[in-house]
């Protein structure tokens, strides 16, 4: 049984103009110490993904579609709320926040209470959930600040007194409180230089490993999927554009969409290859194109990616791929017209 298991989850946001087609048919899978890159350009619903999945939406968020499956139990469906809204979260989800999945947010670093010193606020995390006394609970602090690479005597220094590397391992070490079989981490190592980066993502995929630990890493930096991920799930205007084994799509991918994003990042230990941006910018999701999303910018694209929604097609090597021709893009017979 997987460990997280999404089926065709569609949210929408309602605004002014209309609704915001956020996430479409969304389905994959996780198993339990699993890891997946979830990445795609700025706009193209990987942070609304992920607090679909954790229902920490906002009040104009609606769930008009699909399931999501936590350990087998069912912890999202539409049908929770009449019209597709969710309270808060649905208990399902209230008794796994924290224990079971945890999040790390975008832009966490500077989510600290500036008033309060750092370990302070980590104590009072763990205090929320578990009645523990505070000697306890600091027991745990100094534990976690050990994983994560922090000296302990940081623990009574306030925000401002880190660096911005250490308040993003701060966070991880607060999400990590209660050993959650489930981390999401937005962005987690974007704000940081490439070394720090690397570090932190080395620890956390020891943390990991050491505790059987899945994640879902959410990012627009594909080297930083290619360093941790075990799969990949590359997102387009609110679709899947491809997903499978990390080996398979960057061996052999078979989606326009991922190539194209590939191809604007370097490959250290490869050849030489010239960088290449994708042209035109994504669409806006509330009128966004019939047919494929990605079609007014894909190089390949024909009549009937104008028109008709591509199906999810299953390939012999393993990935699923959202293209009329995925078959053709991966043996590489489309030419570049
Ligand atoms: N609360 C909201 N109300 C209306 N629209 C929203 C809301 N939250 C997100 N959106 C829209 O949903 C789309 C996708 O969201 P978002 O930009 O967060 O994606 P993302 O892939 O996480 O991007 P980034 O890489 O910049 O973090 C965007 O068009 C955004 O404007
Ligand atoms: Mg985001």
């Amino acid at each position: 049984m997987p460990l997280l298991d999404v089926k065709d989850l569609t949210l929408n946001f309602k605004v002014k103009e209309g609704w915001v087609h956020a996430v479409e048919d969304v389905t994959f899978s996780l198993e339990p110490g699993e890891t997946m890159g979830l990445v795609g350009e700025s706009g193209c619903g990987k942070t609304p993904l992920g607090y679909g999945i954790t229902q920490l939406l906002p009040d104009n968020a609606y769930v008009k579609g699909g399931q999501v499956f936590f350990k087998g139990q069912e912890i999202l469906k539409p049908s929770m709320k009449k019209d597709g809204r969710l309270d808060a979260y649905t208990s399902e989800m209230r008794n796994l926040r924290w224990d079971e999945i945890s999040m790390i947010f975008q832009g966490a670093m500077n989510a600290f209470n500036p008033v309060y010193k750092v370990g302070d606020q980590i104590i009072e995390a763990v205090r929320i959930h578990k009645k523990v006394t505070k000697q306890e609970a600091m027991k745990r602090v100094v534990e976690l600040y050990k994983l994560v690479g922090i000296p302990k005597d940081r623990i009574n220094h306030y925000p401002h007194e880190y660096s911005g590397g250490m308040r993003q391992r701060a966070m991880i070490a607060m999400a990590l409180v209660h050993n959650p079989s489930l981390i999401i981490a937005d962005e987690p190592t974007t704000a940081l230089d490439v070394i720090m980066q690397r570090r932190i993502l080395t620890e956390i995929n020891n943390i990991q490993k050491e505790f059987e630990m899945a994640m879902i890493i959410i990012t627009h930096d594909v080297s930083v999927v290619a360093n941790v991920a075990d799969k990949i799930c590359v997102m387009y205007a609110g679709r899947i554009m491809e997903y499978g084994k990390i080996k398979d799509v960057f061996k052999r991918s078979s989606n326009p969409y991922t190539q194209a994003l590939f191809a604007g990042f370097p490959n250290l230990r490869g050849e030489r290859v010239r960088l290449t941006s994708i042209p035109g910018n994504p669409p806006s999701l509330v009128v966004p194109p019939e047919g494929c999303r990605f079609h007014p910018r894909c190089k390949h694209a024909k009549e009937i990616c104008q028109k008709e929604k591509p199906p999810f097609i299953e390939l012999p090597s393993g990935q699923r791929s959202l293209c009329h021709f995925a078959h053709e893009v991966q043996d590489g017979g489309m030419g570049n017209e």
